[in-house]
């Protein structure tokens, strides 16, 4: 991929990269839609993501190709003149980072040409976009000295999003993309924003990553509307008791606090918030002590949670997990935001070439489409590559 992202490079700016750097995609073993609410999650980066080459220019202007959008060809931005009018297209990430940049006080004072390639999966739920807001924020970091750390990065990944974009997402993917470790799992506290790194043990078990191949136009929408109801939930609890977010409330005190919340859909959604965080916690306990089975029963109740409580699976991914719990799986569940993407399954390393047959053979007997899937390691997050 590298020497790929480089001769592309050459292809279309007619120089020599002087740079190329990898951001990676993630998945999360557990701890879904808590990183808004203050809560636990536990995700990991793996081995594809999105390349990129850069080098500079003399026209005071950022280009920027992307392979993966080629009909769009080279997107350039004048640095004399910047409109941060959005395109509806991957430039608007450049634009929202161009502008996290220029409202800290820092300047882009010299063009930069950049190609990006990339082999995660379209709409795989593998958190491509917080990959591009990382990648775009550290190649300028470290290409015009702008002197950020890490935890700055994330923030301002972040803050694309949330400010630039308008998705109102929690701080899970850009964090893991900037801390991320090879075979560890980062478990990160949203709210006070310590983290620690869980070894898992890859001898004994894999996570096997399936591609429902599918994404609902109203994602972003749902994602907002789930975010904007645990808000509400929040104020309503607020009137009788003092929490600073959902994932403060104990598991003790889950069916007090539930007593003053009459809305059946709000009661659904608080249901899955706190009871996931608490999941997230019995998680690593169970991760420290390799009990792989009962992780695979916590994954899979987490699943129903997400599809019954928390309302963002899709009849595909539920279908994936019942094939996936009837091939052998310990456990799966779907991960990310949902509404489409892909699931994450468990499978005892012995069983692997068993679990995959059987469930290529259900899946191929019902979907008309291959069974996307592969085997998922822990890796390590962003890095210069040279
Ligand atoms: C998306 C968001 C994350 C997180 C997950 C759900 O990936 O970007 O911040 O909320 O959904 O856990």
């Amino acid at each position: 991929m590298k020497k790929h992202v480089s001769n592309l490079f050459f292809e279309k700016y007619g120089h020599n990269a002087s740079k190329t750097y990898f951001s990676p995609g993630r998945v999360n073993i557990i701890g879904e839609h808590t990183d808004y609410n203050g809560g636990l999650v536990m995700p990991f980066c793996i081995d594809k993501g999105l390349y990129a080459a850069v080098g500079r220019n003399n026209r005071n202007e950022i280009n920027i190709y992307s392979e993966n959008f080629s009909i769009l060809g080279i997107i350039t931005v004048d640095l004399n003149d910047i409109s941060y009018e959005l395109n509806k297209n991957f430039s608007d990430y450049l634009l929202g980072v161009m502008k996290e940049i220029y409202d800290k006080g820092k300047l882009l004072n010299y063009g930069l040409d950049i190609v990006l390639s990339s082999n995660l999966p379209v709409g795989g739920g593998l958190s491509s976009s917080a990959a591009l807001s990382i990648l775009l924020l550290s190649v300028f970091n470290y290409e015009f000295g702008l002197g950020f750390g890490k935890l700055d990065i994330v923030k301002m990944a972040k803050s694309v999003e949330n400010n630039f974009l308008g998705v109102k997402c929690g701080i899970m993917d850009q964090f893991v993309i900037g801390f991320g470790r090879e075979n560890t799992a980062l478990l990160l506290d949203t709210k006070s924003l310590k983290y620690e790194y869980l070894l898992i043990d890859f001898n004994e078990v894999n996570f096997v990553l399936i591609n429902s191949n599918t994404t609902r136009k109203l994602k972003e929408s749902k994602y907002n509307e789930r975010q904007a109801e645990t808000k509400e939930v929040l104020t309503i609890i607020n009137r009788t008791f003092d929490y600073e977010y959902l994932t403060d409330i104990s598991m003790s005190d889950l069916s007090k606090v539930i007593e003053v919340v009459d809305s059946e859909v709000l009661r659904k959604r608080l249901t899955h918030v706190v009871k996931e965080n608490n999941r997230v916690k019995l998680a690593k306990e169970m991760i420290l002590n390799k009990k792989f089975d009962e992780l695979g029963k916590l994954l899979t109740e987490a699943h129903y949670s997400l599809k019954d409580d928390y309302e963002v699976s899709t009849p595909v991914l539920d279908e994936l997990v019942e094939i996936a719990l009837k091939s052998g799986a310990l456990g799966a569940r779907m991960i990310g935001g949902g509404f489409g993407g892909s699931t994450i399954n468990l499978v005892l390393k012995k069983d692997l070439d068993g679990f995959i047959k059987k469930f290529k053979d259900s899946y191929e007997g019902k979907y008309e489409n291959s069974f996307l899937y592969s085997i998922v390691y822990a890796k390590d997050g962003f890095k210069r590559i040279d």
